[in-house]
């Protein structure tokens, strides 16, 4: 999604804003554009593509201004273009406006606006707010900014800058993120915390409804109201290590090698010898008693790990588990109230649906547990209870070390509330494999590695291709054919492996993939009738399972991958190794543009 970075200082404000965009790039962007103020003339300019184009014009140029904004578009109103990248400005081209989310009312403003005279230049909703604030200008930026934003409606965080005020930089939120960073002697803004970490770990977040004013000697933040608010500076622990590639060739590569230590970080402290200690779910144990109901709220590869953590958190706790996706959640009246537990789960902490789904079992009194990746993000500051999910920065639009972790983290929550339903015995030997998950994480990169390339080499001449699985598997299946279908472009469907035969097994062809997951000793003679089904029609199954099943699949499948074994209950965590594996080469092979997918975006902050 967009991006949004600030900078006033000494320096010169061109590369640090170029800096700050480029450590934005993965958040996925079609245009780009930066405002600086030179001796008290607003320069703009903006490139419709990625920021070499952007660069590459400035190179030229050779701006000295010292203070200035830069944004990454993500088209939403309007096609990727020039004319629609950001920054917008108002008539007369001397203040220029960031923005990242959207104006829901903006067609009503730019009416009134138009009728009063004002010009347009873009397609964008942004542009409004440009010619909002021209409106109420009189001298004061922070004033005129603030009477624009009390007109717009929507999800929206802005940056502005004005050749009147060459001091000053004025930014609001509403709905989407937005920091302030605090240097020596100066200050950067950004939406996104990756875009400071070159230059300063210490951050203020902002608020919904907060305004923040940026001078070059201090800062100063309001409420709604206009009173000035006192704010914590926090300290980010994440280094900028995390946003280098390491020697591998994308970071989508790099965060999948990167899983056995973010199961470590997550899993070491939490992991006594006798159970789990786990202080982030707070008083929700005291009143587990009393839930009737738990749901888990999630988008995408997140909606894939509630969907492990429902059938965990059913096994453990006996109460029953709901899993829906963010965007349907509040729209079918689910019967939430104030026996219920909402469990949120992002990686990003900011998805415009969960959030929104977050504030609407808010509102129902429910208890609310946001499992999120970011500490500071909006889930995490909103929700009653945080478990952080400790996977680091994750740079690559797939995610795939906090899905990791996510399912660790369901089965942390899952072990710990199920405590009392347990013998002692059970919870031991479920301890004592998630004790040793990191490693056999570890060993399953080293050992899956050239298996995954053959098995990709394999389906990357195909437009389609099937992943089935039952119970556990039928989840890991999900997120394995999302994997494959958001880097590599090729379709890729899920289904539960008892319900081909009910239609879709009319798509079975001759040498079609399909991916088998067979990891539940339970299902596996299930599982291996439907691979018989499959077979008879031609398809080509590609087999993965546990080393211990090995000799019972050889002769029914095509091609084989195993993990090391664990418990089934674990199984997930070892098997979405290949499976990122498959879809990493497969996307490799195809030569596609793994960590940015086409149309996609890290973080989905509009609904
Ligand atoms: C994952 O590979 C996807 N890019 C996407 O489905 C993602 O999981 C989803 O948008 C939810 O994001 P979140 O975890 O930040 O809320």
């Amino acid at each position: 999604m967009c991006g949004i970075v600030g900078y006033i200082g000494p320096k010169g404000a061109v590369p640090i804003l170029l800096e700050g965009l480029r450590k934005l790039e993965y958040r996925g962007y079609d245009s780009a554009g930066i405002a600086v103020i030179e001796e008290q003339k607003l320069l703009l300019r903006k490139s419709e593509g990625k920021l070499g184009v952007l660069e590459e014009r400035l190179k030229e140029e050779k701006f000295l201004g010292d203070i200035g904004l830069g944004h990454t578009r993500w088209a939403t109103h309007g096609k990727p273009s020039n004319e629609n990248a950001h920054p917008h400005h108002d008539c007369k081209g001397k203040l220029a406006i960031v923005h990242n989310g959207i104006i829901e009312n903006f067609q009503a403003i730019k009416k009134m606006l138009e009728d009063e005279g004002h010009s347009f230049f873009s397609e964008t909703d942004t542009e409004v707010i440009a010619h909002l604030i021209e409106k109420f200008y009189q001298g004061n930026l922070v004033k005129a900014v603030q009477k624009a934003t009390s007109k717009l409606e929507g999800s929206y965080a802005i940056a502005v800058i004005s050749q009147d005020n060459p001091d000053q930089i004025v930014a609001f939120r509403q709905d989407s993120p937005l920091i302030l960073g605090i240097g020596e002697q100066e200050l950067y803004l950004a939406s996104d915390i990756p875009a400071l970490l070159p230059y300063t770990r210490k951050v203020i977040i902002l608020d919904d409804g907060e305004l923040a004013e940026l001078n070059r000697k201090n800062y100063q933040i309001f409420d709604l109201q206009g009173n000035i608010l006192e704010k914590e500076i926090e300290e980010i622990d994440w280094d900028l290590e995390m946003a280098e590639k390491k020697g591998f060739p994308h970071y989508m590569l790099k965060e999948i090698h990167e899983q056995p230590d973010v199961l470590r970080q997550l899993l070491t402290t939490p992991l006594k010898d006798d159970g789990i200690d786990l202080p982030e779910l707070g008083s929700i144990l005291d009143f587990q008693k009393k839930i009737d109901r738990i749901f888990i709220v999630a988008c995408g590869t997140a909606y894939h790990s509630g969907l492990i953590g429902k059938a965990l958190l059913e096994k453990t706790t006996k109460i029953p588990v709901e899993v829906d996706m963010a965007s349907e959640f509040r729209y079918r009246s689910p019967l939430v109230g104030e026996n219920s537990l909402v469990i949120l789960v992002s990686q990003s902490g900011e998805t415009a649906d969960t959030l929104a789904a977050l504030r609407y079992a808010r509102e129902k009194k429910a208890k609310t547990l946001g499992i999120v990746n970011v500490q500071g993000s909006t889930i995490f500051r909103e929700a009653d209870y945080t478990l952080l999910i400790k996977a680091g920065l994750e740079i690559a639009v797939a995610s795939t070390k906090a899905y990791m972790n996510m399912l660790a983290a369901f089965n942390l929550v899952a072990l710990k509330m199920g405590e009392g339903e347990f013998n002692g015995e059970k919870l031991a030997e479920l301890l004592h494999f998630l004790r040793e998950i990191p490693a056999q994480a570890e060993k399953t990169l080293h050992k899956i590695e050239r298996p995954s390339r053959q098995a990709a080499e394999y389906i990357k001449n195909w437009d389609n291709a099937f992943f089935v699985g039952r119970g556990l598997d039928y989840s890991l299946a999900l997120e394995g054919a999302l994997k494959l279908k958001e880097i590599s472009y090729i379709h890729a469907e899920a289904y539960a492996a008892g319900e081909l035969k009910h239609g879709t097994l009319a798509l079975i062809e001759e040498g079609i993939p399909v991916v088998a997951l067979v990891t539940q000793e339970d299902l596996l003679e299930k599982m291996v009738s439907n691979i018989q089904e499959i077979r008879a029609r031609g398809g080509y199954v590609l087999g993965l399972t546990q080393d211990k099943f090995v000799s019972r699949l050889e002769g029914e499948v095509d091609f084989l991958l195993s993990i090391p074994n664990t418990s089934d209950f674990l199984a997930p965590l070892l098997g979405t190794i290949p499976l990122q594996m498959i879809s990493y080469y497969a996307a490799d092979l195809r030569d596609c543009p793994i960590d940015q997918p086409r149309n996609l975006a890290k973080s989905v902050t509009v609904e």
